[in-house]
């Protein structure tokens, strides 16, 4: 859509489509900040996943009767959805998957085992998940592979100079990092890292989870190998996640499950894949789940990715500006590029704590250490709370979690 025709970002407009947000917990208010964990869901999602089950549902690329064809053609459309939202140049690049977590799986197991060789190395950072860490230690652990860990600054951001060091002798065939921490808020240098990587001859995979939501991606201007991100997160529902690959590699690498709709061919003797992404999604898909990313994306495209991204700019600045001056409290992460994350740590208060009386006042945050224990070793803390937005935050809502903390500060103290 043409910016000029968008209607002006209306957070308050834009919450009236989240059924979730005008309920209330324990009598008070939802204030939910948790997105980065998980995303609520639009009226528009919602409706196009009912509707679809209620008029147009059988499985895919299976049936030669009429609602077989409707579904189908529902679930690759989704699919050149998804093309157009991160700009791939082709829709045979994208690969539905489970969630992130499968789709890196994916590429530990296909890629991993399949065109890396032992004694060659992976690089990963130290802020990565564990979905984007232990596919990596089990395929050093399987097939030989050197696992080496990048960096990062006191700041939170990657060390450039020591992805630097890590990628000189050329023994590297992988580069796989964040391109935005579900910890610190971090947005990595995606392109820059893409340049590096390829440099030293190494392919390279952004886990954009969080970075989707956040901003637009486009696959091509970064130069990525591959990248992945998932529906939950991005508005639309559980259960379904992308892989995108340059076709090239896709092609290269073998299957990863076996089963239906994955083959081309079968014999008692063997089986010849199906072309890609058919190669890459054995079993019955996730159908429903294709339809609602595709309708999340249809509605963030149309407020606008780069409308979010002000928006959370915005909100970032406002959350630093406040939460900086709450006493005793340390927020993690300084880097000069962050999306709306926000670890941090209470003088005095475990994260659980912390969180349970924050709940107490309707505020829903993520306490532990957010799937990322290697950063939460790096940094020296053994938990953290986590505050992340999402579309539908408002600088209300910032003002509240600070003024809560103020309050829980004096009860811890
Ligand atoms: N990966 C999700 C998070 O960071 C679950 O909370």
């Amino acid at each position: 859509m043409d910016g000029s025709l968008r209607p002006a970002f209306d957070v308050q407009r834009i919450r009236q489509d989240f059924p979730i947000l005008s309920t209330t917990v324990r009598g008070k208010p939802l204030v939910f900040l948790d997105s980065g964990a998980s995303a609520q869901k639009p009226r528009q999602v919602i409706e196009a996943m009912v509707r679809m089950m209620e008029t147009s549902y059988a499985n895919v690329h299976r049936g030669a009767y009429h609602l077989s064809e409707a579904s189908t053609a529902a679930y690759e459309a989704a699919r050149e959805a998804v093309a157009r939202f991160i700009n791939a140049a082709d829709s045979r690049e994208v690969v539905f998957s489970y969630s992130s977590t499968a789709a890196i799986n994916l590429v530990a197991h296909s890629y991993g085992r399949g065109v890396l060789r032992p004694g060659q190395a992976v690089v990963v950072s130290q802020m990565e998940h564990h979905a984007n860490f232990v596919p990596w230690q089990m395929l050093r652990e399987a097939h030989g592979i050197e696992l080496r860990v990048a960096r990062i600054t006191d700041a939170g951001e990657l060390d450039l100079a020591d992805l630097e060091a890590k990628l000189a002798d050329g023994k590297v065939g992988l580069v796989t990092v964040t391109h935005m921490s579900n910890v610190l808020g971090t947005v990595t240098p995606a392109a820059r890292i893409a340049a590096l990587a390829h440099a030293h001859g190494a392919k390279v995979l952004f886990d954009g989870s969080q970075a989707a939501v956040h901003r637009r991606v486009d696959v091509q201007a970064l130069d990525a190998d591959f990248y992945v991100f998932t529906g939950h997160k991005l508005y639309g529902p559980t259960g379904i996640g992308v892989l995108w690959a340059r076709r090239e590699l896709l092609e290269r690498m073998p299957p990863f499950l076996g089963g239906g709709d994955m083959i081309a061919e079968v014999t008692e003797d063997g089986f010849l894949p199906a072309p890609v992404p058919a190669k890459f999604e054995a079993g019955t898909p996730p159908i429903v789940e294709a339809i609602g990313l595709h309708a999340a994306i249809n509605y963030v495209t149309a407020i606008g990715m780069d409308a979010v991204e002000a928006h959370e700019r915005s909100l970032v600045d406002h959350a630093m500006t406040r939460l900086s001056a709450v006493d005793g409290l340390t927020v993690l992460g300084r880097a000069q590029d962050r999306g709306g994350v926000f670890s941090f740590a209470l003088d005095g208060a475990h994260a659980h704590d912390l969180s349970t009386l924050l709940d107490r006042v309707g505020i829903a945050v993520r306490a532990g250490r957010h799937c990322a224990e290697p950063l939460h070793a790096r940094i020296g803390h053994d938990s953290t709370c986590r505050a992340s937005f999402g579309l539908y935050t408002t600088h209300e809502e910032v003002d509240f979690l600070a003024d809560a903390l103020t309050s829980a500060r004096k009860f811890f103290s």
